[in-house]
Parts: C-alpha cells; sequence; structure tokens
C-alpha cells in the first residue's frame, strides 16, 4: 500500500514526502518537472534514508497514469501537481484551466478506474475571496479574483459532485494560508523560477544579495502597519498537516474542507524585521504601489483541522525565516548549485 504524490518534486510536495516517509508510510511520486528538479527528491531520500518510487508523468497523460495504477497498489493520492503562479494565470488561463482542472479529472478518472478514491487536494485559502477574516470553512466560496484561484474553487465543486455521485470516495480538500520555511536540514526549500512573486522567496533572495530591493506593495492599507496581514505556516508543519489528513481520510467517506493556517496574522513589515533577526542584517524595502488583487487581511480559524485531524502548527515565525535563510544562504541558487 502506497501513498501516490503528484507533483512530489515541488515546494510542498517535496516536504511533504518527507514527513509521509519518516511517518513509515510507502510514498510514490510523479511530476512532469515542470516547475521543480530532480535533485528535490535526491535530497528528500537523503533527508530520510529512505527510497521511493518516481514516474516523470504529466497528470494528463491517462496512459502514463494507468501505468502507475498498474505497477503499484495505490491506496490515497495526495493531489499537489499544479500552475500556481496568480499573475501568470491571468496571462494564459487556458494553460492554467487544462493542466489544474482537466489534469484533476484525468487523474479522478484514472484513480475511479483503479479503485482508489482516496484524496487530499491541495486547495487555497483565495477561495475566501473577500470574507471577513478569520475564514472559517463554513463560509461562501467563489469570489475569487484570478483564474488561479477559480482553478482552486472549481475543482473543489468538483470533488464535491464526485462524491455526491459515489459515497466511496473519501476527499480531504486544504486550504493552505501562506505556506513558507524550508526543511529545517536546509537541504530543501522553495526554489522559484526566475523573479518570485511571493514575498518570503523574494525578501530570501534580497538577504542574499540576488535581489537589490524588495518591494512592499502598499502601506495604506487598514491593518496596524498599513502593509498586508498574511497568516503563514512553516511548510514542515503543513506536511505534518498531509499525514494527519491521509490518516483521516483512510477508514471513513466523505468530503471535508479544512483550513491548514496558523491562525495568527503578520504583516508585510512584521515579516521583513522577523527575517532581518534571522539572517542578521538589514533587507532593504521600498514602498510601492498596492499590487492589483491583494486584500488586506487573511488569515484561518484553524479550528476544525484541530477537531477533525488533531494538526496544530509547531514552529512560529522566527523558526519560518531561520529556516528560510539556512536554505537561502546554503543554496543561494536553489537547487541548480
Ligand atoms: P510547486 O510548483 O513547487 O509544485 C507543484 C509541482 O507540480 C511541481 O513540481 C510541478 O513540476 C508539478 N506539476 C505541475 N503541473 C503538473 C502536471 N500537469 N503533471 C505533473 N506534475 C505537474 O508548487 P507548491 O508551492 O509546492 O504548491 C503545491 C500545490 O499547492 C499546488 O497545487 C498549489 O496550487 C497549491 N498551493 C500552493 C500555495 C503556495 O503558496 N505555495 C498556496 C495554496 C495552494
Ligand atoms: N508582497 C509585497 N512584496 C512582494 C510580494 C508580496 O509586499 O514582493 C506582499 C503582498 O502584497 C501581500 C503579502 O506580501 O500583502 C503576501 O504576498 P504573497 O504573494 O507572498 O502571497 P499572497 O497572500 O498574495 O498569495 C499566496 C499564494 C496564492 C494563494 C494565497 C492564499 O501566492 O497562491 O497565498 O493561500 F492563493
Amino acid at each position: 500500500m502506497a501513498i501516490l504524490v503528484t507533483g512530489g518534486a515541488g515546494y510542498i510536495g517535496s516536504h511533504t514526502c518527507v514527513e509521509l516517509l519518516n511517518a513509515g508510510m510507502d510514498i510514490v511520486v510523479i511530476d512532469n518537472y515542470y516547475n521543480s528538479k530532480p535533485e528535490a527528491l535526491n535530497r528528500v531520500k537523503q533527508i530520510t534514508g529512505k527510497d521511493f518510487k518516481f514516474y516523470e508523468c504529466d497528470i494528463r497523460d491517462r496512459t502514463g497514469l494507468d501505468k502507475v495504477f498498474d505497477e503499484n497498489k495505490i491506496d490515497a493520492v495526495i493531489h499537489f501537481a499544479g500552475l500556481k503562479a496568480v499573475g501568470e494565470s491571468c496571462k494564459i488561463p487556458l494553460a492554467y484551466y487544462e493542466n489544474n482542472v482537466s489534469g484533476t479529472v484525468t487523474l479522478c478518472q484514472a484513480m475511479a478506474d483503479h479503485g482508489c478514491k482516496r484524496m487530499v487536494f491541495s486547495s487555497s485559502a483565495t477561495v475566501y475571496g473577500n470574507n471577513k477574516v478569520p475564514y472559517n470553512e463554513e463560509m461562501s466560496t467563489g469570489e475569487v479574483t484570478n483564474p488561479y484561484g477559480r482553478t482552486k474553487y472549481i475543482i473543489e465543486e468538483i470533488l464535491k459532485d464526485l462524491y455526491a455521485s459515489d459515497n466511496e470516495w473519501s476527499i480531504a480538500l486544504l486550504r493552505y494560508f501562506n505556506p513558507i520555511g524550508a526543511h529545517e536540514t536546509g537541504l530543501i526549500g522553495e526554489d522559484p523560477n526566475g523573479i518570485p512573486n511571493n514575498l518570503l522567496p523574494y525578501i530570501a533572495q534580497v538577504a542574499v544579495g540576488k535581489l537589490e530591493h524588495l518591494n512592499v506593495f502598499g502601506d495604506d492599507y487598514e491593518t496596524p502597519d498599513g502593509t498586508g496581514v498574511r497568516d503563514y505556516i512553516h511548510v514542515s508543519d503543513l506536511a505534518v498537516g498531509h499525514v494527519k489528513a491521509i490518516n483521516y481520510i483512510t477508514g471513513r467517506t466523505g468530503i471535508d474542507a479544512i483550513n491548514l493556517g496558523t491562525g495568527n496574522g503578520f504583516s508585510v513589515l512584521q515579516l521583513v524585521h522577523a527575517f532581518e533577526k534571522a539572517c542578521g542584517h538589514k533587507i532593504p524595502y521600498v514602498v510601492a504601489p498596492r499590487r492589483a488583487g491583494d486584500l488586506a487581511y487573511s488569515y484561518a480559524n484553524p479550528d476544525k483541522a484541530l477537531r477533525l485531524l488533531g494538526f496544530k502548527t509547531e514552529r512560529d515565525i522566527d523558526k519560518m525565516c531561520e529556516d528560510t535563510w539556512r536554505w537561502q544562504s546554503n543554496n543561494p541558487n536553489g537547487y541548480d548549485n
């Protein structure tokens, strides 16, 4: 019995592979390496001292998926594979719908045909749109402002329809808040292509001297210091949440949306200062105009994750920054070193 991890070479996927292996689970990984490198999986093996099967396979490739299911007894799927850049999704929406939505449909068809009906899906807090914080799972979803977010909303709805049509499925829709940090060994971490879109990878590249300064997107929000507030969650905590979600969906059926966040909000400037403490020097920044589509606040009500999964985050903002700094300073060019 093994857990199939789609997109397992990616940022969250690689950290989750570590936690699954450490929990004694067998894994099979698929990835098309569109946004990741084989070295990430070598490092997962180095950290855990364990081996696993890998297939270079696209989730849209039904023949490739059938081979994976034919050659392995797959108990459940953790589905990370997808495109995730908000700005890019506005420029090439069809690529996002094809990869994320069609890819998930193909994956579910392959799963159903092989009698595998357990899935943990990577959703996002973005589905909450402009609801009032803290976000809870009972709130309405779908008021999303970009095609990337819409793919997450649509996939959630598809999976609800799937469960309604066949109650043998057991599905967890994990709504991540803002994953940051890196494995504490500094061996795996986030390795964005080109100039990072997200805050912490950007700060980390300023800290290491690859970028000149941070642009703070707006200091006139209705927040304590005027900059955007987010719920940052350590990627290793997030990964542990997936192990707990696998345990939760095993031996039961149903579909549940579950927030994975800390419940605490930190502003852009608070994160900058926490990172300065971790790296030991100043992070130069300038205040720039607001970024289109950004909200003042996003943070979770994390109660349901505690209630259903027994999940609670353990790593604080300082640990998130320390671990990011270790990864970034040991691997200034990511996996290309
Ligand atoms: P990532 O890009 O590092 O990982 C995704 C992996 O999927 C990559 O290795 C990529 O090569 C692979 N992939 C993409 N399309 C594929 C396809 N068609 N077939 C096979 N493999 C494919 O991203 P991540 O940050 O690890 O995110 C993982 C998941 O979590 C994504 O679905 C993302 O949308 C979701 N998510 C991420 C965040 C975040 O801030 N990182 C927040 C909320 C949700
Ligand atoms: N920010 C800056 N400068 C930067 C980058 C970001 O000031 O160079 C600010 C943003 O304005 C925002 C905060 O930092 O206030 C966080 O921005 P990120 O881009 O790191 O994260 P977002 O909250 O915008 O979005 C992330 C993911 C989405 C996901 C969402 C909710 O990128 O995919 O969290 O989970 F949908």
